[in-house]
């Protein structure tokens, strides 16, 4: 939904748009991808399987069809290729993770006038409660797990050698990073709870090998360590302004001199703050569930940058189509050791 609303009908259409995602939910709930697999099923048969009415999953697959994501031919359906891979609990590629929270913020985003209300989240999730790191970072995992090297790819480290991953939960990135850069040492900030995944999904690689592991809450405590790039993706949006700007000096004094802090998020681009749709739409998710998290404009991330020290601050364009986020990566760097001292020196001669 990018347009403007301006008629009664518009603003009926933009309401209805909740039916699609509520059938293809409904399939999901009922597992209907897994049940289906890789046969094809009349309606009798599958609701006999599911244990549901006849007339319901009559309706739900015809919706699920004209979707897409099942194939109907005459009175047969079967999986598309999408429910038969991500979407079947049976297969390698299903992405669980990510449907279980795509599920679960459903609804809790039915409960969003009660954040408004109280400006807090609806519930006080535990961020170290290891089940519900373990659900998330799987989720994280599964939903950059095609995008990660995509963007790897795009961002050239030059002569880094050593690459911090803050708040990189499962790691995806960091390994994508490791990927496509055979001489790079790579390193995973996070929780406990989540680096237990990333050590996990890590093993099954060959690169995992030069992945290493740093348990921190960077929110209160220093950074250990100097890298050559730290890469801060979708943890901005986590956290207050005052909070960002303590979590970029941390990073500004874990970074070489020359080093890079490189910087992915839903960040806005217009003067007000609206646009574009998916950022402002992100920020009512962290009013849901983060207590000072918001998201921000790339012109007031750059002044906190540097506020925090850091010089050149400029935003890194990918090819349209493979980016996270709009226009979503903005790159600072720390000045070198040459840059500091021409500044003394400059500055010891005007004084
Ligand atoms: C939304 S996920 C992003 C994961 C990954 N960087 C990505 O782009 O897919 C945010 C991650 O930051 C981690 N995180 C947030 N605050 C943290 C803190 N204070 N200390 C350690 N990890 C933190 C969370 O545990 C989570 O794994």
């Amino acid at each position: 939904m990018s347009q403007r609303i301006t008629t009664f009908e518009e603003f009926r259409d933009a309401i209805s748009a909740y039916r699609l995602p509520r059938v293809l939910l409904a399939g999901l709930e009922l597992d209907l991808f897994t049940a289906v697999g890789d046969r094809s099923w009349t309606v009798a048969d599958l609701s006999k399987k599911l244990k549901v009415s006849e007339r319901g999953l009559d309706i739900l697959c015809r919706n699920l069809a004209a979707a897409g994501v099942l194939h109907k031919k005459g009175s047969l359906y079967k999986n598309s290729r999408l429910g038969a891979t991500a979407l079947n609990r049976t297969h390698r590629a299903y992405r669980g993770g990510y449907l279980d929270i795509m599920q679960t913020h459903w609804k809790d985003w039915g409960r969003m006038l009660e954040s408004v209300q109280s400006g807090l989240p609806i519930d006080h999730d535990i961020p170290d409660a290891p089940d519900y790191r373990r659900q998330f970072t799987w989720a994280m995992h599964h939903r950059t797990l095609e995008i990660a090297p995509v963007i790897a790819a795009q961002i050239r480290l030059g002569r880094a050698r050593t690459l911090l991953d803050l708040g990189g939960g499962p790691g995806t990135y960091a390994m994508a990073f490791l990927d496509k850069n055979p001489r790079l040492q790579a390193s995973v900030c996070d929780r406990e709870a989540a680096l237990i995944v990333a050590k996990e999904i890590a093993s099954t690689h060959r690169t995992g090998r030069r992945l290493s592991y740093v348990p921190l809450d960077f929110s209160r405590e220093a950074i250990p360590g100097t890298y050559d790039v730290i890469w801060y993706s979708n943890v901005l949006h986590i956290y207050s302004p005052e909070d960002n700007q303590a979590i970029f000096r941390r990073a500004f004094a874990a970074l070489a001199p020359g080093g890079r802090f490189i910087i992915q998020d839903a960040f806005l681009h217009d003067r007000e703050g609206l646009h574009p749709t998916e950022a402002s739409l992100f920020a009512v998710s962290m009013l849901l569930f983060t207590t000072g998290g918001n998201t921000y404009s790339a012109s007031e991330t750059a002044k906190w940058l540097k506020g925090a020290g850091f010089v050149g601050v400029k935003s890194l364009s990918l090819k349209k189509g493979t980016e996270d986020w709009e226009n979503g990566i903005l790159q600072a760097s720390v000045p070198d050791r040459r840059q500091k001292a021409i500044a003394r020196r400059t500055q010891s001669k005007g004084s």
